[in-house]
């Protein structure tokens, strides 16, 4: 309906001016098939020095009575021309478009070449290892996102406002968003996991934590960690230590549960610590040394740090509204958080975290 009061509009405002400038040009356009000729058009037309631009341009020249019907005139005759434009510019896009995507077409049934078969990156096969290991023993996985709130990441947890982690050269906020930040540590998933699944709970989270670091060989801002955590009736310090014994056990290929058992030294040490969500708060340090290609943990190597825990902090479980079990026990339990790439560094002997990061082929079929 539009149309045609358009086209009729049109007829009654173009004199013989117009129609030879639309006998001479509208041909011309139609019969275009490539779109760098169709721009050249345009810019004979309607470009700074095109025709119809240097007529309109003259308007204010004529004299006054003819200013106003030459005026619509010739504006009438750039909206028909300037549409014409505009459709075959359409139509030769979706034609190139077409002929791309026809160029350009992938076999994806081809069979690939072994030697170019993908493999799961170092970081991606020890978290796997690890879930598999936890779900294993009773643990649910739980997934949390990575932009979250200051409640979760740190008030939840036992960290006062004034706690340095809070300031913004460690920690990343979002711009323009109050109290939203990407999350510095997977324990968050202990404030989610316990105020929506309620007590009690056995669970881990695995994935990527942010920080406001400069690159170099030990720091990026994006790494990873495993959170994990237990809150039952009746678990105690014991518990934990065991859990975590087991847990490097499996890491590092050696039963340091049996040695203990059997009175002798291991070469792992709880040692004092301190954590604003845990009480008390341990971090454990393995004695490691260098055999072939993997770590061993042996007492004739160097100890170092491997991991953070602790029995959970009873302001944790207020925080999430979980003071205490179905039996009316107080709440308790514990955690404990582990960075993923310490373990692989540890492990794999990898020297420079930014290994992990930068996409080298020959790196990654290595490690995959
Ligand atoms: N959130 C700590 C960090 O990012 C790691 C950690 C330490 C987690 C002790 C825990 C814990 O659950 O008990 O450095």
């Amino acid at each position: 309906m539009n149309d045609k009061t358009n086209a009729q509009q049109w007829s009654e405002n173009i004199g013989s001016t117009g129609r030879a400038l639309l006998d001479e040009w509208g041909p011309q356009i139609d019969a275009t098939s490539d779109l760098a000729e169709l721009d050249r058009i345009r810019v004979g037309l309607i470009g700074k020095s095109g025709v119809l631009t240097q007529k309109l341009r003259e308007l204010p020249t004529l004299p006054p009575e003819k200013r106003r019907d030459a005026g619509l005139e010739l504006n009438t005759v750039r909206e028909i021309l300037e549409k014409k434009l505009s459709d075959i510019k359409l139509k030769l896009e979706s034609i190139e478009f077409d002929n791309i995507l026809k160029q350009e077409y992938l076999d994806v049934t081809l069979p690939c070449r072994p030697q170019q078969a993908g493999k799961r990156h170092l970081l991606t096969q020890i978290s796997d290892e690890l879930t598999l290991y936890f779900c294993s023993r009773g643990f649910k996985v739980f997934e949390g996102p990575e932009v979250d709130t200051e409640f979760h990441c740190f008030d939840g947890l036992n960290m006062p406002a004034h706690h340095p982690a809070r300031q913004e050269q460690d920690t990343l906020y979002i711009k323009d968003a109050p109290g939203k930040l990407l999350r510095v540590h997977t324990s968050t998933m202990q404030i989610r996991a316990f105020s929506t699944c309620g007590l009690p709970i056995r669970g881990i989270s695995i994935g990527s934590v942010f920080r406001n670091d400069a690159v170099d060989a030990t720091h990026t801002p994006l790494f990873h960690q495993i959170e994990g955590f237990v809150a039952e009736p009746g678990i105690t310090m014991a518990h934990m230590k065991y859990c975590l014994l087991d847990l490097l056990s499996f890491l590092f290929k050696v039963d340091l549960c049996e040695m203990a058992e059997r009175g002798e030294d291991i070469p792992v040490r709880f040692r004092p610590s301190f954590f604003p969500f845990t009480e008390p708060s341990v971090e454990i340090d393995c004695c490691c040394s260098r055999g072939n290609d993997e770590l061993k943990l042996s007492m004739d190597g160097t100890w170092m740090e491997i991991l953070g825990c602790g029995m959970i902090h009873p302001n944790v479980f207020k925080n999430c509204g979980v003071e205490s079990f179905a039996d009316g026990t107080p709440a308790q339990g514990f955690a404990f958080g582990i960075g993923i790439e310490r373990i692989a560094m540890l492990k794999y002997g990898v020297t420079d975290i930014r290994h992990f990061y930068d996409g080298d082929m020959r790196w990654l079929q290595h490690y995959g």
